[in-house]
């Protein structure tokens, strides 16, 4: 639709020669106010590289859109669960849904990695920007808790030995553990809580946060490209710098969510979501998801109180990195310090992955 606006307002056209379609999103605007969007934003802000945050909440609007399908028929009882979640893969429709949450869990998870790795390079964690940095933190460990519950809630092997550490890890929590021991609530099984948590409690949380989120980009603006020359104020994009308005990386984004959803669904079909047979207690023979690898080979070594500590340590010293690099310059040449010590991180983690995957699964518990 031709609502391009200059200065945020709709180009005023004579009534008589305005289009139907342009009546009606005249109408529309008027009421909603959708071209104040058309603001404009820095011409890097459209590159792929900055858009991988948009990304991420595609993946999510897709999680909760086949998640509420799912809902209708997962069955949260101990008894029920294995079950129904074989019930849902017995039907075609079923097994699609299941299969674009599963593969939206893991494009969420790698897009917000990408972008963490993409805020890190070019220094948008620095002054102002550290608070939304730790925004961010917090919705990576909240989708981390939602990666571990949707693994509790399928009940099959996997699920079991998930949980089994979850209780364990739990006790070794002592006070702050309680909410995880079988005995909080009498009436309440732990499977129905980590359901609620796993539908409610953290998509309602990861919801608020990424309100803020985008108040706050919105707020300090998109952060400056740490290649172009430095202008009048060193954390917002020079006004040399060509604009675009922020409608045409919403238009961006909104293709990427037809060809993510794509994407998404032939993965579905072509590599359907796992689920194992029912549990059998007392024996450890399932690899958790690969994102809790790193964590694992820290268990097979040190036994289970590192995982606990190898995601604190990996956390806080993602909390603490705004206020502990003050090197002012945003381009990674100039920041060897930084780089050095998160490229010795990284190569960690993916050695510590990979280890896990060519490791036979371990007696823990
Ligand atoms: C988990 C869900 C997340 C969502 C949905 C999300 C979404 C976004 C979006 C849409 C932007 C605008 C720029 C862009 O797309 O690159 C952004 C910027 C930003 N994000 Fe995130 N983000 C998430 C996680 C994170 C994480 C894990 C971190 C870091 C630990 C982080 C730190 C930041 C910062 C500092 C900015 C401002 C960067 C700038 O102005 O260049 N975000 N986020």
């Amino acid at each position: 639709m031709s609502t391009e606006l200059a200065n945020g307002k709709p180009a005023s056209t004579p009534e008589e020669t305005r289009s139907w379609s342009r009546k009606a999103w005249d109408v529309i605007d008027e009421r909603m106010g959708i071209s104040a969007l058309a603001y404009p934003v820095p011409e890097h802000a459209n590159r792929i590289a900055w858009t991988l945050g948009g990304i991420t909440v595609l993946s999510f609007v897709l999680l909760i859109g086949s998640g509420i399908i799912l809902t209708q028929f997962y069955a949260p009882r101990p008894a029920l669960a294995n079950l129904s979640v074989r019930a849902i893969e017995a039907n075609d429709w079923g097994r699609l849904f299941r299969g674009v949450h599963f593969w939206a869990s893991q494009a969420m998870y790698v897009a917000t990695v990408l972008h963490l790795v993409r805020v890190f390079l070019t220094g948008s964690y620095k002054r102002p920007r550290e608070g939304n940095w730790l925004v961010g933190v917090a919705m990576f460990g909240l989708l981390t808790f939602a990666v571990f519950t949707g693994t509790v809630l399928k009940w099959d092997q996997e699920a079991y030995e998930a949980l089994g550490h979850n209780l364990e890890l739990g006790k070794l929590l002592g006070g702050v553990g309680f909410w995880f021991s079988p005995g909080f609530s009498s009436g309440v099984s732990i499977l129905l809580r980590l359901y609620g948590a796993h539908v409610v409690i953290i998509p309602g949380m990861i919801l608020v946060l990424v309100f803020l989120h985008f108040l706050l980009v919105k707020r300090h603006h998109m952060s400056p490209h740490p290649a172009l020359p430095v202008g009048a104020s060193p954390d917002q994009a020079p006004d040399s710098e060509p604009t675009q308005p922020f409608t045409r990386h919403i238009r961006r984004l909104v293709a990427f969510g037809v060809a993510l959803s794509g994407l998404l669904g032939i993965l579905a079909i072509l590599l359907p979501a796992p689920i194992g047979s029912p549990p059998v207690a007392g024996i450890e023979i399932t690899l958790p998801p690969w994102m809790f690898w790193w964590p694992f080979t820290l268990e097979n070594w040190f036994g289970l109180a590192a995982i606990v500590w190898g995601e604190v340590v990996f956390f806080l010293l993602l909390a603490i990195l705004p206020f502990v690099d003050r090197n002012p310059n945003r381009l990674w040449r100039r920041r060897p310090v930084a780089m050095t010590i998160a490229a010795v991180l990284a190569l960690a983690l993916i050695v510590l992955t990979i280890l896990m995957a060519v490791t036979p699964a371990q007696t823990h518990l």
